[in-house]
């Protein structure tokens, strides 16, 4: 074995006990960049909400609606807090990153953008920050420029910022790559953003657990992140957005609530971030959203992500001394590990991990540019979170020869 660091002063174990689907059971998840698994905070903020004041918000006059509504009202200033922002007015309410980004795409890039403009993305894009851009370069005629990786899965930044000029008109960059684990130089782009007069939207799904995010500090135009990969629920999320920014853009969606007044031939519309907010939106989940930011600002998100990057920097180094093929070795890493068991296919492989208790993904990770720069067809994922510990690692380090010898 080799000498490994140690897993410093966080109690894992303490921090697994707050998960009842991981407490006093022997699976070993390791897949929490798709999805983390839930604190029984957030559980009960939900249940409590279902079972003791559940209504409909900004519709009823009567006690348990205003109670629900202030509820859902407070979870918007508890997100604002979080990430900084300046005003709860540039906190909007999605089902999650993928519909913050097409929000923006919609509302604000769209009507943007002609021939001659550019949209600026990078080659380890998540699909949901690709697609949404590269349909809208199709339809408008503008040019979709890519900043492209390199074999460690880092950003070739010079190529990258080359790409950038007075007619980019959006810049879209992932903070953290889902498949190769990279924490891109977002502070780099943002700089760029500011001198050639762009905006730049920052996809943070895969850091908000991980580490704390200013959106002040960093002064990026837009930033999207998922309830449900910072321990809260799914189908929900948050777009943020410089608020005179959010007040140029029509509504991305149509319905009740986000009305001022209505008559058959025309309607005027409510000031964001209601606006954006049409329907009945997912109240639970919202409400489960500020109990998961309640529980992270509890155990410091930066905490957090130092024990799941230590316990990646363990893993690395075990599955090197396998000998297995490390898929991305960028120079700052998440909690994020992919690689290839000699030329086993990645399903196989998670399959009879599957079968000793090892939850893993294997698969393109929704990144199929990546694995196309790879020339491989997926990988094996090991994506850590705090209630992972140094024995899990070791238990997948035992289990990938076995494997070996029966896939081999
Ligand atoms: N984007 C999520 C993942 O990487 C679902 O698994």
């Amino acid at each position: 074995m080799p000498d490994l660091p140690l897993t410093g002063e966080f109690n894992a174990l303490a921090f697994r006990r707050h998960f009842p689907l991981l407490h006093g059971n022997d699976l070993i998840y390791l897949d929490s960049a798709a999805t983390k698994q839930k604190p029984a905070e957030v559980i009960e903020a939900v249940e409590k909400f279902y079972s003791t004041y559940n209504a409909n918000v900004h519709r009823g006059i009567y006690k348990l609606a205003d109670e629900a509504t202030d509820a859902y009202e407070n979870s918007r200033d508890t997100v604002r807090a979080f990430i900084n922002a300046r005003s709860s007015r540039e906190i909007i309410f999605t089902r999650g990153s993928t519909e913050s980004i097409n929000l923006v795409a919609q509302s604000y890039v769209a009507a943007r953008l002609q021939n001659g403009t550019n949209i600026v993305i990078s080659e380890m894009e998540h699909h949901s920050n690709l697609i949404p851009w590269q349909q809208l370069a199709k339809k408008s005629g503008a040019e979709l420029r890519v900043i492209p990786i390199n074999d460690n899965g880092d950003l070739i930044l010079e190529e990258g910022l080359g790409l950038i000029d007075k007619r980019t008109t959006i810049i879209a960059l992932v903070h953290t790559s889902n498949s190769l684990g990279t924490i891109n130089p977002i502070n780099v782009f943002i700089e760029k953003a500011r001198k050639s007069k762009s905006t730049i939207l920052i996809d943070a799904a895969q850091a908000m657990a991980h580490q704390s995010i200013d959106v002040q500090a960093l002064d990026c135009d837009f930033l999207v992140f998922s309830a449900h990969k910072m321990f809260g629920p799914t189908g929900v999320g948050v777009l943020y957005g410089k608020q005179e920014l959010l007040e140029e853009m029509p509504p991305y969606q149509y319905g009740g609530e986000m009305i001022e007044s209505v008559s058959l031939e025309s309607s005027t519309f409510r000031l964001p971030p209601h606006r954006f907010e049409a329907g009945t939106p997912n109240i639970a989940g919202v409400i489960g959203l500020a109990s998961s930011i309640h529980f992270l600002d509890t155990w410091k998100p930066d905490k957090l992500g130092s024990h799941s990057k230590i316990l990646a920097e363990i893993a690395v180094e075990l599955l090197q001394s396998i000998g297995v093929r490390l898929i991305g070795t960028p120079v700052r890493r998440a909690g994020i590990v992919s690689f290839l068991l000699d030329d086993i296919h990645p399903h196989d492989v998670a399959t009879l991990l599957d079968q000793e208790g090892i939850a893993v993904r294997a698969g393109h990770h929704c990144t199929e540019p990546v694995m196309r720069y790879y020339e491989i067809p997926g990988t094996l994922r090991l994506s850590f979170s705090a209630y992972n510990t140094r024995e899990e690692v070791e238990q997948v380090a035992k289990a990938l020869p076995r494997i070996r010898k029966i896939l081999g």
